[in-house]
């Protein structure tokens, strides 16, 4: 069960890197635009300050499979935290399998359909990432779809992890990993949101209370 950070918001992540709590990085060319630095750079940054984290999706855009690999090859030398994350197309398939028998982590993005990712799992996907909000944007359940990977992949023995992405809520969290999520990747708002709780606050409040009370008379 891993937790990811879905930014590229850099204080963000290390903030969150802080807690112990956060196994890896998604980013894609829309993060890195709202973070005004090109994926490059802030993977770079990211596995400098953040030496034990397991992967950082780099996205690669491209029409095909080669120029893909060019791209990825940009991103490689970074470190072996780097995971290369490309297109459900067929040229992405293409360039996944060429980097999964080189060893190299990918991720397929943009997954919306178990057929998507039993063509991911053959190519040889370390991960994908159905992206969950966008399933109930367009009025089919995102976490339904989650579940119906896990059990595929489940009943046919497939080692490629399901990277929960476009979450939007906590509970999507919840129900994800509850329905075979193996790891899930959450805006840093999300993260944080993950261990509030009203009856947490109320009973921390009485806890303090009564603790002042009764350290009285030892003051
Ligand atoms: O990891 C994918 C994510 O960044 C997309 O999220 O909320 O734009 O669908 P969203």
């Amino acid at each position: 069960m891993k937790l990811f950070l879905d930014t590229a918001d850099f204080s963000e992540i290390q903030k969150a890197y802080l807690t112990g709590l956060i196994d890896g990085v998604t980013t894609n060319p829309t993060l890195g635009l709202k973070a005004g630095k090109t994926l490059y750079g802030i993977a770079g940054d990211i596995l400098q300050a953040c030496p034990t984290i397991e992967s950082v999706s780099c996205e690669v855009v491209a029409d095909t499979a080669a120029e893909m690999l060019d791209q990825a090859q940009t991103f490689l030398p970074l470190g072996e935290a780097v995971t290369i994350k490309v297109p459900c197309t067929i040229e992405g398939l293409k360039a996944c399998r060429f980097l999964a028998e080189d060893g190299i982590k990918t991720n397929v993005t943009l997954v919306f359909s178990v057929a998507q990712a039993i063509l991911a799992a053959k190519a040889g996907a370390t991960y994908i990432s159905p992206f969950v909000g966008r399933c109930n944007d367009n009025s089919f359940s995102g976490v339904e779809l989650v579940r119906a990977i896990a059990n595929t992949y489940a009943t046919q023995r497939v080692s490629t992890q399901i990277l929960a992405a476009s979450l939007r809520d906590v509970h999507h969290v919840s129900r994800c990993f509850a329905y075979g999520a193996d790891v899930c990747t959450l805006p840093p708002k999300v993260f944080w949101k993950m261990y509030e709780h009203v009856l947490t606050d109320q009973g921390l409040a009485q806890f303090e209370n009564d603790w002042a009370t009764a350290n009285q008379p030892f003051k």
